[in-house]
């Protein structure tokens, strides 16, 4: 399973550098077998001596490969450290920045055609959850206009916004039902994000179309990270 951490805003240079080791040491010491994927933020990012199957990505790059972009970064900046996974369509990139599916899939493009594993996050917002499934399935494929989902190195995120950071976590059945009709066009792996803790794993990785998660506020904490790590071991 894929058992993913994305920092946000949050850890700094030196409390990455410390969240790494200790996450490497665990995964040594238990041997686990799922593929990890932690996302710092930009200015915590470095070439990390890791486990096989612990990849570090960066949460969001301009699709250019160096330029005059104030505030962002680009090729040239993953390349020095040897990065090669990216997040691409976050919704809080969508919805706080404002990125439309364009630059959405702009950002794909060239991060595809640079040979990156790529996270693609898609997620409604309550008010679409509220009319129903089909206008959930509708507002999702709006969100995968112009992404080739037949990369082979694509793995999609579902993560509905009114689920992320609220400690509201959508229902095994809600999550189910919207895993089932993006697997009827997606055949990538499937992760579900939105308010995962160590309490609600076992039952969300259980959910015959998931196919890991992406964790944000309780993944953090790199003990409690260790811990839902330690329960899809445990499956
Ligand atoms: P939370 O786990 O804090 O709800 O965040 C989920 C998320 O956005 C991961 O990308």
């Amino acid at each position: 399973m894929i058992i993913a951490s994305n920092f946000k805003t949050n850890h700094t240079r030196a409390s990455t550098k410390h969240y790494l080791q200790t996450l490497d040491t665990f995964v040594k010491e238990s041997g686990s077998k799922q593929e990890v994927l932690v996302f710092p933020p930009a200015t915590a990012l470095d070439s990390f001596e890791l486990a096989e199957n612990i990849r570090v990505g960066v949460q969001n790059a301009y699709p250019v490969e160096k330029g005059s972009f104030t505030g962002e970064i680009g090729l040239e900046q993953i390349d020095e450290f040897g990065l090669k996974t990216i997040l691409i369509g976050h919704s809080e990139r969508r919805h706080i920045m404002n990125e439309t599916q364009e630059l959405c899939a702009k950002k794909y493009d060239f991060f595809k055609a640079q040979g990156f594993e790529i996270v693609y996050c898609i997620g409604e917002p309550k008010e679409v959850r509220e009319e129903g499934i089909d206008a959930v399935i509708a507002y999702n494929e709006t969100q995968l206009e112009g992404i080739d989902l037949l990369y082979d190195k694509l793995i999609v995120a579902y993560e509905p916004v009114w689920a992320i950071g609220t400690g509201l976590t959508a229902s095994p059945e809600q999550i189910e039902e919207t895993l089932v009709k993006l697997r009827e066009k997606i055949k990538a792996p499937l992760l579900y994000g939105g308010s995962v803790k160590p309490a609600n794993t076992k039952e969300i990785l259980q959910l015959p179309n998931c196919d890991g998660v992406l964790i944000g506020t309780a993944s953090w904490d790199v003990e409690n990270f260790c811990e839902m790590i330690e329960i899809a071991d445990s499956m």
